[in-house]
């Protein structure tokens, strides 16, 4: 029985994946390190850092780590800034509608994201207040595919994880709900991945999956 549903949040609730993509492209266009939407997706729901090993295979020197972390810092700082844009506007209608009719079906909803910027960004699309718990990559100390996160979230919702969707558009995330014994939902991305025990194209689809 489904008590509980934890979304990611970039690529699920709202389009920052996208976001994502162009902090990181500029950030590597400036050092002259090869990025594109391909490898980009090896990306979704992996930690800064680990996103920045998997970009830095391209590259044709060595970083030291305080290098690292000075082009961590210019990423998400571009990032920021196209985060500032965002508005309610941000988030669709039919995730809104979607969100609302779950919560009236008795169902406790969680965010559960990697990003450290996922209070940044649920304030700008007006949805802070909105959730019965946020677990992101402030409080894990392991990103996805570990399941710290969803577990973590669960946690907060006093829920067992076996009671609980997540729904995810990274593969990394799908994995993590498999490891952690959640169900899961795979929409965007991982709405073609094997692993996804529910597949969807459109986000109002979980309402018959509940
Ligand atoms: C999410 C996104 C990833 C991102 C990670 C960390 O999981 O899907 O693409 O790298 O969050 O985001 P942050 O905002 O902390 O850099
Ligand atoms: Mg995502």
């Amino acid at each position: 029985e489904i008590k509980g549903i934890i979304f990611d949040l970039d690529g699920v609730i709202c389009s920052t994946d996208e976001y994502h993509y162009q902090a990181w492209k500029k950030m590597a266009d400036h050092d002259g390190i090869y990025f594109d939407r391909k490898i980009n997706e090896r990306l979704r729901g992996v930690s800064r850092a680990a996103s920045l090993e998997i970009i830095l295979e391209k590259a044709d020197k060595q970083y030291s780590d305080e290098e690292k972390l000075a082009l961590m810092t210019k990423k998400n700082d571009l990032y920021k800034e196209l985060l500032s844009a965002m508005t309610e506007a941000d988030v669709s209608k039919e995730v809104l509608d979607t969100l609302k009719e779950l919560r009236a079906k008795g169902l406790k909803l969680a965010i559960g994201s990697s990003s450290q910027n996922t209070k940044l960004i649920l304030s700008r699309i007006g949805l802070l207040d909105f959730f019965d718990g946020i677990s992101d990559g402030t409080i894990i100390s392991q990103s996805k595919p570990n399941p710290e996160v969803f577990i973590k979230a669960a946690g907060i919702l006093q829920l067992k994880n076996e009671n609980c969707f997540v729904v995810e558009d990274a593969e990394a995330g799908i994995d993590a709900a498999v490891a952690g014994g959640f169900h899961s939902i795979g929409i965007g991305s991982a709405s073609s991945y094997e692993k996804a025990e529910h597949k969807i194209n459109s986000f109002r689809e979980i309402i018959n999956l509940v």
